[in-house]
């Protein structure tokens, strides 16, 4: 049998701002998958990285009085730290300043020109530099505003390049159509085919250099930079590996992607750039001759107040912030547990506090009283017994993990693991191990109670690892074991025999501060 592969993305980020919680979620969702498939043997690719060209960037370097590549080394570091500190799990970083990625760009456009699916046109209309994009007439908001985030536009007349997205209309809808699940949720799907229900325009894919130096130049117009949306999206080819720029054409990789990690299995984003990745990239990559990605999944906003969190709103939280109080996984796990995948969700401290009351109070609780009876009842030692008083419990729980992992409703499957940590807090109160313990005669219902026990924090360390990557390893230690074992390997195994090691709280309780 062959080995499962699985190539996961997240957005690249703008290198024009501090990670934020909403970056955090789309990446925190990426690596619980990445780490849930890696658990199940798959070979798994992770890739994820910094947006660094575009107008966007080049307005903010002039704003701080540095180089546009001098902000992006210093926000490419910062990315890259916060997902260190985060405990993010990815194979690659990419950055779309990197020689390797312009060479492919410069490869992609080359050959969606060779095809002819590329022409020149004067072009007028409304441009957001704010969204980076031109937006139609009827799109715009009230007094020439753009529609996503309310910044005024502006009236451009420019010569650009054009890729006849037009052309690939029909092919799109049709993949649509005949693939219900490319797009996830269904909402985001009909979404995209509400906006595929009018006639598709062509796409601008150049800027002229004279408006706009900070980009790839177009192989075959060096006065022209790539259009920074082309650019980003490309992104996700070189992390693929599929194209080898520095081969000759025909030889690139174009042809069969076979030997690579393209097509991605499944891009993760949020709602707000559906139409870039469900629209301008299949029929990108429909013009190169390049497999489709499998799926796209578009989550919800993180929301303060009543709109967006967003840099340029002011109104962001920091996920580091959060971390330097609660701990990584806290974050980790009040994002991935709050946030319907899909939905929308508010940030608020009293949530956030809720959520870690879970942690503490049941799976916490669970971990520290099971340890501490196994050391004052059987001296440390699991007993050596089956351990199946939850065995329904456990199968249920895990059927539905598994159903809501490779559904990719992650906030489910987490739910799942806590239901399985509420029943077993439930059975210590039914099994009344304290009266077990003081009555000789007990003894081996109380060895059953407390293997089935550790039985079953063994089995929830292996379904919360992907969501809690460093307390999850601390609670299978204080079972005796040197590591989270796989799924399989918990079910398959018994505790019986190995050495509880005396815990310290694995979710020490917190105060909301008069700051919150
Ligand atoms: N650079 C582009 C993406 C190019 S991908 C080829 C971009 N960057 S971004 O820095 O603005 O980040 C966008 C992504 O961050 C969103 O798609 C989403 O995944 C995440 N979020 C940013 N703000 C968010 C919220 N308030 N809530 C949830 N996620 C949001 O767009």
């Amino acid at each position: 049998m062959t080995t499962p592969r699985t190539y996961l993305t997240t957005p690249i980020y703008y290198a024009s701002g501090e990670p934020h919680i909403g970056h955090a979620y789309t990446t925190f969702l990426a690596d619980a998958l990445a780490r849930y498939h890696r658990q199940a043997g798959h070979r798994v690719r992770f890739l994820t990285g910094t947006d660094e060209h575009g107008q966007k960037i080049r307005e903010e370097a002039d704003r701080r009085g540095v180089t546009p590549l001098a902000l992006c080394n210093e926000m490419a570091g910062r990315f890259r730290e916060a997902w260190e500190e985060l405990a993010i799990s990815h194979d690659r970083f990419i950055r779309t300043t990197e020689e390797d990625h312009k060479a492919v760009v410069r490869a992609f456009v080359q050959r969606l020109h060779d095809r002819g699916h590329i022409y020149a046109a004067e072009y007028e209309g409304w441009y957001s530099v704010h969204e980076e994009r031109f937006f139609t007439e009827k799109e715009l908001g009230p007094d020439h505003t753009d529609p996503i985030a309310g910044r005024p536009v502006e009236r451009i007349r420019e010569r650009n390049w054009f890729f006849r997205m037009s052309a690939f209309q029909e092919d799109l809808i049709r993949h649509i159509e005949e693939n219900p699940d490319w797009i996830y949720p269904e909402i985001r799907r009909n979404e995209v085919l509400g906006f595929l229900a009018k006639p598709l325009e062509d796409l601008s894919i150049s800027r002229p250099k004279s408006r706009l130096d900070w980009g790839v130049p177009l192989p075959f117009d060096e006065d022209h930079v790539t259009y920074v949306w082309v650019d980003a999206l490309i992104n996700y080819l070189t992390g693929s590996e599929a194209i080898d720029p520095a081969r000759p054409p025909g030889e690139q990789g174009f042809e069969d992607t076979s030997a690579s990690w393209w097509p991605a299995d499944l891009h993760l984003i949020g709602k707000d750039i559906l139409t870039t990745h469900a629209v301008y990239w299949p029929t990108l990559l429909m013009g190169a001759g390049l497999p489709l990605p499998r799926q796209i999944l578009a989550h919800g906003w993180w929301i303060a107040g009543d709109t967006k969190m967003s840099k340029s709103l002011g109104n962001v939280v920091s996920p580091l912030e959060l971390r330097g109080r609660f701990g990584t996984d806290a974050v980790r796990w009040y994002l991935l547990r709050e946030m319907p995948v899909g939905g929308d969700a508010a940030y608020t401290p009293e949530r956030f506090l809720s959520r870690y009351g879970e942690l503490s109070n049941v799976l916490g609780n669970l971990a520290s009283r099971t340890v501490s009876m196994v050391v004052k009842y059987r001296e440390g030692v699991v007993p050596e017994v089956a351990g199946e008083g939850l065995e329904a419990e456990a199968e249920s729980a895990l059927a539905a993990y598994h159903r809501a992992m490779e559904s990719r409703r992650v906030h489910e499957a987490l739910g799942a693991a806590m239901d399985l940590a509420r029943a077993a807090n439930g059975y210590v109160e039914a099994r009344e191990p304290w009266a077990q313990a003081r009555d000789e005669t007990r003894a081996d219902a109380l060895d059953e109670t407390l293997t089935t026990l550790v039985r079953a924090l063994v089995l929830l360390s292996s379904m919360l690892a992907p969501a809690m990557p460093e307390k999850m390893p601390e609670l299978a230690r204080h079972l005796g074991l040197d590591e989270v074992p796989t799924l399989e390997e918990s079910r398959r195994t018994s505790p019986g025999g190995t050495r509880v090691a005396k815990m310290t709280a694995l979710f020490p309780r917190v105060e909301l501060s008069g700051d919150d």
